[in-house]
């Protein structure tokens, strides 16, 4: 990363406050402003978490659903470990990972939340194709994941093929919406689509 880099991150509000509180990461900002305007997430929830690394969001969500709830994170990244989270390391692309993501769910979830990013090349279209492959996968596992009723959240890049992507999450969901939070970083093309209520 290059001095600007360093500087900018330096001088942002969300990455100060996520050190200055000892977060994971400052992307834990993002699912709280998610949660405040949808209500994603409610104690005694089963959470699968995908991309999870460092942990901010799976932390959240353990403490959101208190200890009746259960969060399983899954990354190819390994994750120190926390309490109320089960982690699944691997991809979740990939069915062995998928089926040692069922076996340690147990139970229909009631939240799907993927913050999932790919390595970033720089080339705008080819990094909105990646990262919409990667909320592809998201949304077929939410789908054989989640309960009737259950939410769902992805991260996407605005670009080539968000609009086909948004009506592909309304087939199964009774509420779709794109959002941005204010904590997405400034210029970022990031958008997370919200679903709600899954259809049976
Ligand atoms: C932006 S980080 C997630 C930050 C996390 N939400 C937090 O609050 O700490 C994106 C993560 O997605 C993971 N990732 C990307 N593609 C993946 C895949 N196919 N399977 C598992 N993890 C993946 C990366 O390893 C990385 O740790």
């Amino acid at each position: 990363m290059g001095k600007a880099w360093v500087k900018a991150r330096r001088r942002d509000p969300y990455y100060r406050a996520a050190k200055a509180q000892g977060l994971r990461s400052r992307a834990v900002f993002k699912l709280v402003q998610i949660q405040e305007r949808f209500g994603l997430i409610y104690a005694g929830d089963t959470i699968l978490d995908l991309g999870a690394a460092p942990g901010g969001w799976s932390r959240a969500a353990a403490e959101l659903v208190g200890p009746r709830g259960r969060v399983v994170a899954v990354d190819r990244v390994r994750l120190a470990p926390m309490d109320g989270v089960t982690f699944v390391h691997g991809d979740f692309t990939d069915a062995d990972t998928q089926a040692a993501i069922f076996e340690a769910l147990r139970t229909p979830a009631d939240v799907v939340i993927c913050d999932a990013a790919p390595k970033l090349s720089g080339h705008r279209s080819l990094d909105v194709a990646r990262t919409l492959d990667l909320a592809r996968a998201a949304l077929g596992l939410a789908r054989r994941a989640l309960r009737p009723g259950g939410r769902f959240v992805t991260k996407v890049f605005q670009g080539d093929g968000y609009r086909t992507f948004l009506s592909e999450v309304r087939e199964d969901f009774d509420a779709v919406k794109g959002y941005v939070p204010p904590a997405t970083s400034k210029g970022s093309a990031e958008t997370y689509v919200v679903g709600l209520d899954r259809t049976a």
